[in-house]
């Protein structure tokens, strides 16, 4: 049998936009790497460009979106590879979807004040939303759903990405999906 850290899993990253998702992700990528692990990122922004450029935001696109990057995520834990998925991922039931889907599943909730992601505002959105340029643009005119029993709480605001990525390496270890 194989053992078990060195079975395939994936690592769910859920937030709001510009909470910290992506550059947590990115940090853990490098980290789990350099345990000569196999690690993928799949990006809610640079998966819609490869598989579904033709995909908006409304709820129905999205759970779309959502179920694809599931079924990809799943194809690659089936094969021994950590998959780290950073996607906004708004909704409570897709989610779960994905959880049932692939099975180990890892589920870390960026949490970050909307005030603070409004300030950060990576790509500059926010304010295009604020001024109703953009419709159903989550946290301001679209719902975010908090996870209710995550397995990890990153609260952004309030530790350094570095900080984070420790954090959930420690939990991964806890839950016996990385060696000590
Ligand atoms: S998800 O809701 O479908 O999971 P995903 O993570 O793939 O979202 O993509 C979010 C990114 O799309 C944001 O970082 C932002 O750059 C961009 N975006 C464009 N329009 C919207 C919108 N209406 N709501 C949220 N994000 C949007």
């Amino acid at each position: 049998m194989t053992d078990a850290h060195e079975m395939g899993f994936a690592l769910w990253f859920t937030g709001l936009p510009s909470s910290g998702k992506t550059t947590i992700a990115r940090l853990l990528e490098g980290h789990l790497r350099a345990r000569g692990l196999r690690v993928e990122v799949l990006d809610g922004d640079e998966v819609r460009r490869h598989l579904s450029p033709q995909l908006g935001f409304s709820k129905e696109e999205r759970d779309v979106h959502i179920r694809r990057i599931a079924y990809v995520a799943q194809l690659l834990v089936r094969h021994g590879v950590i998959a780290i998925v950073a996607a906004i991922s708004p909704y409570r039931e897709t989610r779960q979807y994905a959880r049932e889907l692939i099975g180990r599943f890892v589920e870390v909730y960026v949490k970050c004040p909307l005030e603070v992601c409004i300030a950060r505002d990576v790509k500059g959105l926010y304010k295009k939303a604020l001024r109703g340029e953009i419709a159903n643009f989550t946290g301001i005119s679209d719902p975010y759903e908090e996870p209710l029993a995550p397995e990890l709480i990153l609260h952004s605001h309030e530790e350094t990405p570095e900080e984070s990525t420790h954090r959930v390496i420690a939990r991964l270890i806890e839950l016996g999906y990385l060696r000590p």
